[in-house]
């Protein structure tokens, strides 16, 4: 009986595991021993399946499910060294999230982790000053559920391993726990957007600072 229980256990687990960031935030070292930079995090290296090699990414993209019905947002913003004043360049920033029903989308030719990520994801990449910007949707929270809706945001840096950054969330979500307006510790910075409405469409802006909270970053203060 005890191995049935087990097994139904693990099956949860892994179920429960599929939106990818799972991550203890314990510190990590790959096969040299050599610390990584924010832990492990499964499905991290889906930042390396953007379409474009990542010198040829924009500092704005818009998501494929941004022609869809949907409540309409631009976010935007500035990543920072992690001095938190420095525009950093050449950064690149992997975002993914659910569609309008809480699920992460496939359209049936996904690859490796758009598998699980589904379709609904982008990569942006900074110039010197920084910036980024993407247009999507405001995804909803999974089926079913009270969990706050949110984008999963990937950082890639020239000479680091990438890491995950706290979620991209929303200040009006009446699923939001306070717990998570008030974590202490955010990684990259506070992810709650205030979103307001301009020209018919719904801005909101996060700047991020590089390694801020982010375990076994080197040059965090
Ligand atoms: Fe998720």
């Amino acid at each position: 009986m005890k191995p049935f229980i087990l097994l139904i256990f693990f099956a949860i687990m892994i179920s429960v595991s599929s939106c990818s960031q799972t991550n203890t935030g314990k510190q990590g070292s790959n096969k040299n021993g050599s610390v990584i930079i924010g832990g492990n995090c499964e499905g991290c290296e889906a930042i390396y399946e953007s379409n474009l090699p990542f010198e040829k990414l924009n500092a704005v993209d818009t998501l494929p499910d941004f022609k869809e019905t949907g409540p309409k947002i631009e976010i935007s913003g500035i990543i920072y060294e992690a001095d938190g004043r420095t525009p950093a360049n050449n950064v690149v920033l992997y975002v993914y999230h659910t569609d309008q029903q809480g699920n992460y989308a496939t359209r049936g030719n996904e690859k490796g982790w758009g598998k699980r990520h589904g379709y609904i994801r982008s990569w942006v990449k900074t110039g010197k000053n920084g910036f980024y910007k993407f247009y999507t949707l405001v995804p909803a929270s999974y089926p079913n559920s009270k969990n706050p809706k949110h984008i999963h945001p990937i950082i890639k840096e020239d000479d680091k391993n990438e890491y995950w950054i706290d979620e991209f969330l929303f200040d009006d979500d009446p699923y939001l726990p306070e717990e998570e307006r008030n974590r202490p510790k955010p990684r990259g910075g506070s992810g709650i957007l205030k979103t307001y409405m301009k020209d018919g469409m719904l801005r909101a802006t996060r700047h991020i600072i590089l390694g801020m909270n982010v375990p076994g970053y080197p040059d965090a203060g």
